[in-house]
Parts: structure tokens; sequence; C-alpha cells
């Protein structure tokens, strides 16, 4: 019982440790960006202007994503979200549209041959469906399909939930897909590209709250395939 307390402790200070160095960063940009308009914006000419302005607010919506997803990684793990008997493919259509709404030049395409029921955090779960579904548009070209499959799994320990999310993308080399899961971390095709480094971890955090895995793959013929297998229930009756 003390080793758990004094784990989640140690957990807790790391993350708050980690949170505060990721932020110093965005925010010595942004202050760097707003004392140059205060001391200097008068000899900008309107173009210039407004490329610094649409700067500062991409960084300010980046700043805010940032703090969303840590709040998200802390309350996971402090706050217990009660857990209810839920359908997976509904969960995972809301979850699509979601991402569809983000990305709307990226099709998702759901394939559920058969109900799926889980035990589940609903909204912790659509987060990290939503967050698979985000990354699977984000890091592609525009234009294509992101293939989202539910199925049901009998295995000698009992019925897996699977779903899984393929992209067309970039393929992420094998020996960086287990570092991908670690907070704040980004290949560096991701610079371009806003995002925090947090998703993933939260993702992984999820599946393990829920008893369950995520794992990567090559997609043949290119892109990659995240799968998050969590234990199925069966149906409630009512
Ligand atoms: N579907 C994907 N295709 C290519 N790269 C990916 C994909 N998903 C994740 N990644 C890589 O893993 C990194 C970590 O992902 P994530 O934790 O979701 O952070 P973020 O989306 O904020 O960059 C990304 O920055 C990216 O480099
Ligand atoms: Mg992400």
């Amino acid at each position: 019982m003390l080793n758990r307390l004094g784990d989640a402790q140690r957990q807790q200070r790391e993350l708050i440790e980690d949170a505060a160095h990721e932020l110093r960063t965005p925010m010595a940009s942004l202050r760097t960006n707003v004392e140059f308009l205060i001391h200097a914006g008068y000899r900008l000419d309107k173009t210039d202007r407004t490329e610094l302005l649409t700067d500062l607010d991409r960084q300010s919506v980046e700043l805010a994503q940032l703090v969303g997803n840590l709040v998200d990684l802390a309350r996971s793990r402090t706050v217990d979200e009660p857990a209810k008997t839920i359908d997976l493919t509904e969960l995972t259509a809301e979850a699509v549209d979601l991402a569809g709404a983000h990305f709307p030049q990226t099709a998702y395409a759901l394939h559920a041959p058969q109900p799926v029921t889980v035990l589940a955090q609903p909204g912790a779960l659509q987060r990290a469906v939503v967050s698979l579904l985000d990354n699977a548009a984000k890091f592609s070209p525009a234009g294509q399909t992101v293939d989202v499959h539910i199925d049901q799994r009998t295995t000698s320990s009992g019925q897996y939930a699977d779903l899984s999310v393929a992209d067309q993308g970039p393929t992420i080399p094998a020996d960086q897909r287990e570092r991908i899961f670690q907070r704040f971390y980004r290949l560096d095709h991701a610079r371009s590209v806003p995002g925090s480094g947090l998703g993933l971890a939260i993702v992984q955090q999820t599946a393990a709250a829920h008893g369950g895995t995520v794992t990567i793959f090559a997609r043949p013929g290119g892109g990659n395939v995240f799968i998050l297998t969590i234990p199925a229930a069966p149906p409630t009756t009512t």
C-alpha cells in the first residue's frame, strides 16, 4: 500500500517536472513574440504584422492543447470515471465523427462485422480512440482513407476486443515504435505538425487502465496499424 502510494507520488512528480519543462519553450517563444510586438510592432508593415499575429495565434492554440493533454494525463491517474458496459462500435463511430471534424480531408472507413461490447470508462476510451484517429490523419497526406476495424477475438485467457486504425502515411521505423509511446516524444517528421507528444502516452495509459494494450505494426504496402486491445464484456441484457 505504502509502496503504491510512493509510486503514485513519484509518477505525479515526474509528470509535473516534465510538464514544466515542456511548457517552458512554447511560453518563452510566445513571450518573445508579444514583447517584440509591444516594442517594435509599430515598425512592421501590415503583412509582417499579420504573419506575427497568426504565429501567436497558432502558438496559443498549441499551448492550450498541451495544457489540455496534461490535464487528461493527470486526471486519468487520479479521477476514476465510472466504467460502463458499452457498445464499442457506437463509441468508435462517435470518435470517427469527432476526428472527421478535425480532419475533413481524411475519410474514415469503419468496419465492424459484429457487435462488440466492452466494460469501459467511456470518456477516457473515446479520447484514446480519437487520439489514434487524429494521428492517422495528421501524419499522412490529405485525401487518404483511414481504415478502422473492430473485431472480437477468443484467446485462452478470454474474449478480447480489437480496435485497429490503419493509415497510409509514412511507416514509423521499427526502432522508434516503442519510443513514440513515451510522453513528449515526437519523431522529426512531426515538427511541422501541431501536437504535444502526449497523445500516445495517454492512449497507452488508458489501455492499461482497461486491462489492455496498444501495439503498432507496419501496414503491408506502407503506413501504420495501431491496435488497441481490451477485454470484451458480455452484452448486458435489459
Ligand atoms: N499514425 C502515425 N503515423 C506516423 N507517425 C505517427 C503516427 N502516430 C504517431 N506518430 C508519431 O508518434 C509521435 C507521438 O504521437 P503522439 O503521442 O500522439 O503525439 P502528437 O500527436 O502530439 O505528436 C508523433 O509525434 C509522430 O511522430
Ligand atoms: Mg497525437
